[in-house]
């Protein structure tokens, strides 16, 4: 499934990771002298072909499920000078090495905010609402009459928020989430951010306080060394028997085997995932096989849209880091 040249002479050689939407192709193919080799599938390159298909190439076009360390980076040799990945996380990209060879990295935030906190608010709202539970039960024959006691869940009205990473998709979910009638927010993170807070009345707190006052909690921060495995068995521990997680950063931010213990105990009420470790998430796990488990397929920017806008933007990155522009959005290392 390889398309294009192979070789990578060309001053601009470029090695794509993955058939991307056609929109970013189109820009990559129409610019003047880009040479593109392409991993044109939809499954993920084998790291051999990743590490023969970077050889000698100046750039980089790359996805979130790729691998870019040291090996990559040694694979690629001298002359990769750009990596634009089409994702706003970075977590998979080894920074140091990257910045100690001096290339530049361009990233995809602002465009896939709006997507990601909508699928925020979907999986919370199907989560503490109990919709997938629900529907199961239509299909099943379980709904035999209205029952005074069934299926009943928990609402945001009058309810405590607390927003773990209160960046551009954290803003984005407080300030839908809002108009449901949420009494108070909170957030935490490296530091206040009172600027960005204000329009929520949002009130920062350490993280034990965050797991101990909220009703609901939704992590949006990036993963870093700091937070990962930062929901484990002390932060469920203080969360309310009755709260609901929700997490669309990172699967690795959660330590799962406490979120399985706390779910399984009822020390929290319910939980909706739209990341996990390792991803896909093996179809006989554990946390599958719970009903106040809600897991959805890592869709958080998955809107046609926002999609075909990632892929442009980063293939406008590629190009302006290998022209040596100025990128539309470049990761400052
Ligand atoms: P931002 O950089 O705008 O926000 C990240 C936030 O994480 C910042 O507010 C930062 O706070 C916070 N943070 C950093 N360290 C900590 C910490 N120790 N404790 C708590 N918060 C911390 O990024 P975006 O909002 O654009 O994206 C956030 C993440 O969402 C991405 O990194 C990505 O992993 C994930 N994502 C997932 C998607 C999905 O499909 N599910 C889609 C898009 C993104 P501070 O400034 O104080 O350090
Ligand atoms: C990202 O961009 O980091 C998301 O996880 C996928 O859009």
């Amino acid at each position: 499934s390889l398309r294009g040249e192979r070789g990578g002479s060309a001053a601009m050689a470029v090695f794509v990771t993955r058939r991307i939407p056609a929109e970013g192709l189109r820009v990559l193919s129409q610019a003047a002298g880009c040479h593109v080799q392409l991993w044109d599938s939809e499954e993920p390159v084998p790291r051999a072909e990743l590490l023969a298909g970077v050889a000698g190439k100046r750039g980089l076009l790359c996805l979130l499920s790729d691998r870019i360390d040291r090996e990559v980076l040694e694979a690629a040799g001298p002359g990769l000078k750009v990596i634009s990945t089409m994702s706003v996380g970075f977590d998979h990209l080894a920074l140091d090495e990257i910045k100690k060879r001096g290339i530049r990295v361009g990233y995809t935030p602002d465009v896939l905010t709006d997507a990601t906190a909508e699928l925020s608010v979907a999986l919370l709202l199907a989560t503490c609402r109990r919709l997938p539970e629900a529907v199961e039960q239509v299909k099943n024959g379980g709904w035999t009459t209205w029952k005074p006691l069934w299926m009943c869940g928990y609402g945001l009205s009058n309810s405590t928020v607390g927003i773990i990473g209160l960046g551009r998709i954290g803003q984005a979910v407080a300030r839908r989430l809002k108009p449901f009638g949420v009494k108070k927010f909170l957030y935490t993170g490296s530091r206040p951010k009172p600027e960005n807070a204000a329009e929520f009345g949002a009130e920062f707190v350490p993280l034990t306080r965050l797991a101990e006052e909220s009703d609901f909690i939704v992590v949006t921060c990036a993963l870093t060394p700091a937070t990962q495995g930062m929901c484990n068995k002390d932060f469920f521990s203080r969360m309310k028997k009755t709260a609901v997680f929700i997490n669309t950063s990172r699967g690795a931010v959660v330590n799962q085997e406490d979120l399985y213990d706390a779910l399984v105990q009822g020390r929290i009420a319910a939980a909706g995932l739209d990341v996990t470790t390792p991803e896909p998430l093996p179809t006989d796990h554990p946390l599958l096989s719970l009903r106040n488990c809600v897991i959805l397929p890592h869709i958080g920017s998955a809107t046609h849209a926002t999609r075909s806008t990632m892929a442009v933007l980063a293939a406008d990155n590629l190009l302006a880091g290998l022209r040596g522009d100025p990128m539309p959005s470049e990761l400052p290392l």
